[in-house]
């Protein structure tokens, strides 16, 4: 298991968590980011990680985060960038150099892009980092369906083919849909226990928390049930993720 996987196992088992929170903001720009500090404030006891997405990093930029990024690091919170980065080897690698160098702690990578020249060396920095890496094995979203789940030449689909790269490149984890359990199962059987497997979909995506926490998934990925809501704390204690 790498540093990452043990610091988000440390962070779920002292804040009792096994959600990570999409930080996802919407709205004026001059609010979201106090917004997404209150929001912070009230789940960062019970979270064990955050997730910032474009919601933040387009706006606001990484130098434009640094109150948020100190604040979770501060509550020894893992900071993954959901960047689903997907580019040739020198952009990701610049991409990755930018997220470590201002504290976050995993990034997000679609392995369709390959890896001769797309993430094989992304792997390698980001662990030289002591970082972690996700691989998409099967989006959240129903037209997962029409890219995830075609089939290669010989039946196999390619959420199986993301799996076994996520095995055979060492990524730290996967990221699997909460609403397909049979995919998640599929893809456990795939990566073995030490690669984290973390789901989105509760909520706002249809999903059910309770079906989520059942499905084998390592954790869960929050977002809007959270951040829109008027009492992020209660939002995210009754969603009884433990
Ligand atoms: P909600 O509001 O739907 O937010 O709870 C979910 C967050 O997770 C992102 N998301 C995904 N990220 N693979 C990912 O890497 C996925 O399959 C996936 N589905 C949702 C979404 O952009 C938001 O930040």
């Amino acid at each position: 298991m790498t540093g990452f996987s043990e610091s988000m196992l440390k962070s779920a088992t002292r804040n009792k968590s096994k959600v990570v929170l999409a930080l996802d903001l919407s709205g004026p720009y001059d609010r979201r980011l106090g917004r997404a500090e209150e929001v912070l404030e009230a789940t960062k006891h019970g979270i064990a990680a955050v997730k910032l997405n474009q919601h933040l990093l387009l706006p606001f930029g990484l130098q434009g985060l640094q109150g948020i990024i100190g604040l979770s690091r501060k509550e020894g919170l893992p900071l993954i960038a959901d960047l689903k980065i997907n580019d040739i080897e020198s952009t990701n690698l610049n991409i990755v150099n930018s997220l470590f160098d201002f504290g976050f702690s995993a990034v997000i990578a679609n392995p369709f892009v390959g890896r001769e020249e797309g993430l094989g060396k992304v792997v390698e920095r980001v662990h030289s980092l002591g970082g972690g890496i996700l691989f998409l094995v099967y989006m959240s979203h129903k037209g997962a369906e029409e890219g995830y789940a075609l089939r290669l030449e010989g039946g196999e689909p390619l959420y199986r083919v993301f799996a076994e790269r996520a095995r055979d490149w060492k990524a730290d984890g996967v990221v699997v849909s909460a609403k397909s359990a049979d995919k998640i199962a599929e893809t456990r059987k795939i990566v073995g226990k030490d690669c984290l497997i973390f789901s989105p979909g509760i909520g706002a995506q249809g999903g059910d928390a309770k079906m989520g926490a059942s499905s084998g998934a390592d954790f869960l990925i929050v977002g809007r049930s959270i951040t829109e809501s008027a009492d992020p704390g209660k939002a995210l204690r009754d969603l009884r993720i433990q």
